[in-house]
């Protein structure tokens, strides 16, 4: 039995959500947290995580989104933040890639956001791309643990996240032919490691092109089990360990 620790499965993607949950059944794939990125999805995932057992949530506003959010979507999440099911501020961050002119407000977002996650104890799930240092920085300024989400960063970028508590997100990118990031995976600790679709995004190979879904978070798995060279059974058992000991801390 695996999770799937990270997905947007927003209506925009998925039709059909009773077959991607049957799907993941299926595979098992128990459980799925869905993300929010902004206000629409975060209300999305609250609607999602009530009438769908074996989802959970995480809500927050994503760097992407930082030109369209309100006042009021902050005070959205504060006023959710301790609804059931839950369990994290995500997907929360600096993305210098799309959003190279809005740094300062980017920042300003994140660590409203750091800040509600360090007052309601809450873990948070964090977006960076091409602003590792930043990031970093920001970071080191709140108590918080959490997941640095699709990681795919030097061994030595690796080291510091884990030094300051963070897991390490692995997703399908890790089975990309031209992707470099399992060397560094090989000498990560597998307490460290949370696995993830990113879906839709990020479709592990063989199936690269179509849409991707929680399901996949078995070939996922298979590739790190193999990877690691362990059974399946350990991985799940460590890795389900590991989702336990950051996001249900306190059940
Ligand atoms: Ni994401």
């Amino acid at each position: 039995m695996f999770t799937d620790t990270h997905c947007h499965l927003y209506h925009e993607y998925y039709e059909d959500l009773d077959v991607v949950r049957e799907n993941a059944n299926k595979n098992g794939i128990k459980n799925a947290i869905n993300n929010g990125i902004d206000q629409k999805t975060n209300e999305e995932v609250l609607n999602a995580i009530k009438v769908n057992d074996y989802m959970y949530g995480a809500i927050g506003i994503h760097p992407e989104c930082v030109h369209d959010y309100k006042e009021e979507d902050l005070k959205f999440i504060e006023e959710h933040i301790n609804d059931e099911k839950v369990l994290a501020i995500g997907e929360i961050g600096l993305d210098y890639h799309y959003e190279k002119t809005s740094k300062k407000e980017q920042m300003e977002l994140f660590e409203r956001q750091l800040k509600l996650a360090e007052k309601y104890d809450k873990p948070v799930v964090i977006h960076s791309r091409e602003a590792t240092q930043d990031t970093i920085d920001t970071l080191k300024k709140y108590k918080v643990r959490g997941v640095i989400h699709s990681f795919s960063g030097s061994l030595e970028v690796a080291k510091i996240y884990i030094k300051m508590g963070f897991l390490l997100g692995i997703n399908g990118v890790i089975t990309f032919k031209n992707s470099n990031i399992k060397d560094v995976y090989a000498q990560i600790p597998l307490d460290k490691i949370l696995l993830e679709t990113d879906s839709p995004y990020l479709t592990p190979h063989p199936y690269r092109g179509q849409r991707n879904e929680p399901m996949y978070i078995k070939d996922i798995a298979l590739f790190v089990a193999n990877l690691k060279n362990i059974s399946l059974e350990e991985l799940s058992k460590i890795t389900e360990e590991n989702i336990h000991n950051l996001f249900f801390k306190n059940c």
